[in-house]
């Protein structure tokens, strides 16, 4: 039977851009009640009005998801204000593009931080809600999640962290009836690109290059709440997710040297 979100909190983090700011929408259309964070209050004052213009029952917090002391205070805040959390979307995220040698060490801590401890300490501050729910954890991984991406070294590091954390998590919660979901996702049309880090961690302002189709993020949030919906433990999002999945675990070599030919850019940073 499919889950239903109707009148369910529904956590969001990275909410005022992208795909986060899509899965809003997506969730609310269904009849959930959303809490958006994010670090950023103008991208956020866009969303509430949003979802007030569509009747969405909804509320958003200024919250940096690397700062755990403000994570526990808002998971509080949202349990206070709108009842236990069902379902918790590990989502905020950036990435770098530059090679390793030539990359400040802080950059990749800066998206380790966002992405792997953002999801440890946000998941940490919601599970006993999650528990007594018996929701669903969701995580918002990338390609670089389980395959290797040439230029992305702090963030395959964080996105594969993400991928065993809750992979492992979901061994620990099965039981309680908590689901875990996984996202692989190929690339958005989102402001990611422009809000890379370059090696000294400036943001890089400019869109990367990419490869294979790219899906816009309505799309992206459909496809992830019917794998919520369907209780789905992975979902491979997009055509070269499934494809890079299939070859790098059948072919990893392969894989490899594709990739590099399609990331040879980086090598120019
Ligand atoms: N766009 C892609 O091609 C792509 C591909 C695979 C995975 N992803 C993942 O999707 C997720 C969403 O990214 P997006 O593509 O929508 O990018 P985006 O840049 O449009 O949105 C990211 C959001 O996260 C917020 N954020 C960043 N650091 C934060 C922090 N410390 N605390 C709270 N909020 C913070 C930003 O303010 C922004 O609103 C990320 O985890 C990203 O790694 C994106």
């Amino acid at each position: 039977m499919a889950r239903d979100f109707k009148d369910k909190v529904v956590v969001v983090t990275g909410a005022a851009s992208g795909l986060g700011y899509a899965l809003c929408k997506r969730f609310a259309q269904a009849g959930a009640k959303i809490a958006g964070l994010d670090k950023d209050a103008k991208g956020l004052e866009i969303l509430a009005e949003e979802l007030k213009t569509m009747g969405a029952s909804a509320n958003t917090f200024v919250c940096d998801v690397t700062d755990e002391a403000a994570v526990n205070d808002t998971m509080g805040q949202v349990v206070d204000k709108m009842g236990d959390i069902y379902v918790l979307i590990n989502n905020a995220g950036v990435s770098h593009v530059s090679l390793f040698q030539k990359t400040k060490a802080s950059v990749l801590k800066t998206v380790i931080d966002i992405s792997l401890f953002g999801t440890i300490y946000c998941t940490k501050a919601a599970i006993d809600s999650i528990v007594r729910t018996q929701g669903t954890i969701i995580g918002i991984a990338s390609v670089a999640g389980y395959a290797p991406l040439a230029g992305r070294t702090g963030y395959a590091a964080a996105k594969h962290g993400m991928a065993g954390f809750l992979n492992t998590l979901r061994t620990e919660v099965a039981r309680s009836g908590v689901q875990v979901l996984l996202v692989f996702a190929t690339y958005i049309k989102t402001n990611l690109g422009k809000n890379n880090l370059s090696a000294d961690g400036t943001p890089m302002s400019k869109e990367r290059p990419t490869s294979g189709n790219v899906l816009m993020p309505d799309d992206a949030a459909d496809s992830i709440f019917n794998a919520a919906a369907q209780e789905e433990r992975q979902l491979l999002l997009g055509e070269t997710a499934q494809a890079s999945w299939d070859l790098y675990h059948s072919d990893p070599v392969a894989y490899e040297e594709i990739m590099l030919s399609l990331n040879e850019y980086v090598f120019d940073l």
